[in-house]
């Protein structure tokens, strides 16, 4: 059906498929991190990525957050909607980690009030920037638009932190995409891995996720086939 290479990213491929408004996303096992100056693979995280981002994707479906995804076709590979994407990545958070840990100098692990939403431009040779609505306005992005995205993240937020807690796991935050597809609708895209989340052990605080591969910490074939067991009763 004439497959065709659109864009390769870090984590993934992009390709073209027969019907223009369809696309493919295959997962690879190949990680970066701190904007490609670290780089590494393990197995399975192509698959894990893609099946998880699956179930993620069906389940927000099924509790009224639209998204690009179409099926999961093999191992590795989604069928998506092709959506113009938006030059946005919103994170929400609801514990303190990473950089929001060092921006207010709390300690990793606090909780914080309410959800904490942030806007940044995705823009690899910029380092992808914490923006603000102005900033955003400034690159076209209107307001209606910006409004929809944090609502979209915190719609997210409310869906799958009992999700995941069900799960014995803590959803610390996450970062999503966002897209508008030929009719204008803002859908859901990219994809919700532990490679896009933090993930805690309820229990334990073990992490779950690409801090593991971020900071060295080892066992990280292992986190993502657990976290993908929890999600899924699979391994
Ligand atoms: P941060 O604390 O490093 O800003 O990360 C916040 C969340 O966003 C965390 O769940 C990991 C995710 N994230 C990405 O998906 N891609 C990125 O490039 C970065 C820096 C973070």
């Amino acid at each position: 059906m004439g497959e065709r290479l659109l864009y390769e990213g870090k984590a993934k491929r992009v390709l073209a498929t027969g019907d223009p408004d369809v696309l493919l996303h295959r997962y690879k096992d190949e990680a970066t991190a701190f904007d490609g100056r670290k780089r590494g693979s393990w197995r399975g995280k192509g698959r894990t990525n893609a099946t998880m981002s699956a179930a993620m994707f069906r389940y927000l479906e099924e509790h009224g957050v639209p998204t690009h995804f179409i099926e999961q076709v093999d191992d590795t590979t989604l069928k998506t909607k092709r959506l113009e994407m938006l030059p946005v990545e919103v994170v929400v958070r609801n514990v303190a980690a990473g950089s929001l840990a060092k921006r207010l100098g709390y300690e990793e692990g606090t909780p914080l009030r309410q959800p904490v939403v942030e806007l940044y431009l995705k823009n690899d040779e910029l380092g992808d920037p914490l923006v603000n609505r102005y900033h955003l306005r400034e690159l076209g992005v209107d307001d209606g638009t910006l409004a929809a995205c944090e609502e979209m993240g915190l719609k997210v937020n409310d869906t799958l932190r009992p999700f995941f807690e069900e799960r014995g796991i803590t959803l610390v935050d996450f970062k999503i995409e966002i897209g508008r597809d030929t009719e204008g609708n803002l859908l859901l895209a990219d994809e919700i891995s532990p490679d896009t989340c933090r993930f805690w052990d309820r229990e334990t605080g073990e992490r779950l996720d690409k801090d593991r591969f971020r900071r060295d910490m080892g066992g990280v074939e292992e986190a993502y086939a657990e976290v993908l067991r929890r999600v899924t009763g699979e391994g």
